[in-house]
């Protein structure tokens, strides 16, 4: 089995979010209309794998080689250097090329990675490549996310249409599979909360709640506020101290419950100090209520 760390993503703000990262061997899918900020949270993974010495590959399939490096460039990225140093491997491919999660594209990916551990894969924009596809293709997108898994920790951007509807099954599929879903979103009005980020989901991870306004700010990137409150709010829970607060000693406390409590305890949460209390009270209380034997 794969032991799994976390992987920084580069974006500013986000990983407090994120319980401190990216699951490594994970594919993560980033979601947003046209204009939200896709490729640039793609750049800005990869230039912090590259910033560390990680083999990074960028799969592009609406930009072109020179393209993706003149973004990196507006931002002040100079990703050229990497690529010159093999340390970044880019290339475009044609949604009309390929019929089908397609060999060349696994071949590029798979013979990149190797003999490289922790390899940083990006997919920008995984839309062109299942758009034709309908829910039977589901196993291979299935499969073609476990080799990417195996080969590393990818950021697959997709594409949502403009109206938000994400009711079609191309835009589906990925966001099922995906180990951890990120959605941009772009009101447009140029007000506070105009850009924003939510975590719809983070497998295995807790992950902070809420909408979080960003900004895409040159030299920087992706810059997301409002991860001092949720910072300010996250809780390292010390469960002795609380039963005792709460009045018990832990041998008062069911075996079931304990168990739990201690799990629960292993991570942080974004909780107040009297929530946390009625947690454990109410866990207390249902296993003394209901003992199980
Ligand atoms: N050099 C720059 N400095 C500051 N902001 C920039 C810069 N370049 C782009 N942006 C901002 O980033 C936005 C584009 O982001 P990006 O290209 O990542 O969007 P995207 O979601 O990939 O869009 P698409 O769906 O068209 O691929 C621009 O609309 C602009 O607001
Ligand atoms: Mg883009």
């Amino acid at each position: 089995m794969i032991k799994r760390g976390r992987v920084k993503t580069g974006i500013f703000g986000l990983d407090t979010l994120l319980g401190s990262g990216l699951w490594s061997n994970s594919v993560n899918v980033v979601l947003g209309s046209a204009g939200t900020g896709k490729t640039v949270f793609a750049l800005q993974y990869i230039l912090e794998g590259l910033e560390n010495d990680e083999k990074c590959v960028f799969v592009s399939f609406d930009m072109d080689i020179k393209d993706i490096e003149e973004t990196a460039k507006s931002f002040g990225w100079d990703i050229s250097k990497y690529i010159n140093k093999k340390k970044l491997a880019v290339n475009k491919f044609f949604a009309e090329n390929v019929s089908y999660i397609n060999n060349d594209l696994l071949n590029f990916i798979q013979t990149e990675a190797e003999n490289h551990e922790n390899v940083r894969i990006v997919i920008d924009s995984f839309t062109p490549l299942i758009s034709s596809l309908d829910y039977g293709m589901r196993n291979d997108v299935n499969w073609f996310f476990s080799r990417l898994k195996e080969l590393g920790t990818s950021v697959i951007t997709l594409e949502e249409s403009l109206g938000g509807n994400m009711e079609k099954p191309f835009i589906e599929i990925p966001i099922f599979l995906g180990d951890t879903v990120i959605h941009l979103k772009n009101i447009g009005y140029g007000e506070a909360f105009n850009r924003t980020l939510r975590i719809i989901k983070h497998r295995r991870s807790w992950h902070a709640e809420g909408v979080f306004p960003y900004r895409i700010l040159k030299g920087i990137g992706i810059f997301i506020e409002g991860t001092a409150i949720v910072k300010k709010m996250i809780r390292h829970i010390n469960l002795k101290e609380i039963l005792e607060e709460l009045g018990y000693s832990i041998s008062d406390v069911p075996d079931g419950a304990l168990q739990r409590l201690n799990a629960f305890s292993e991570e942080c949460v974004q909780c107040s100090d009297d929530e946390i209390k009625k947690i454990v009270q109410m866990v207390i209380e249902c296993y003394s209520k209901y003992p199980k034997s």
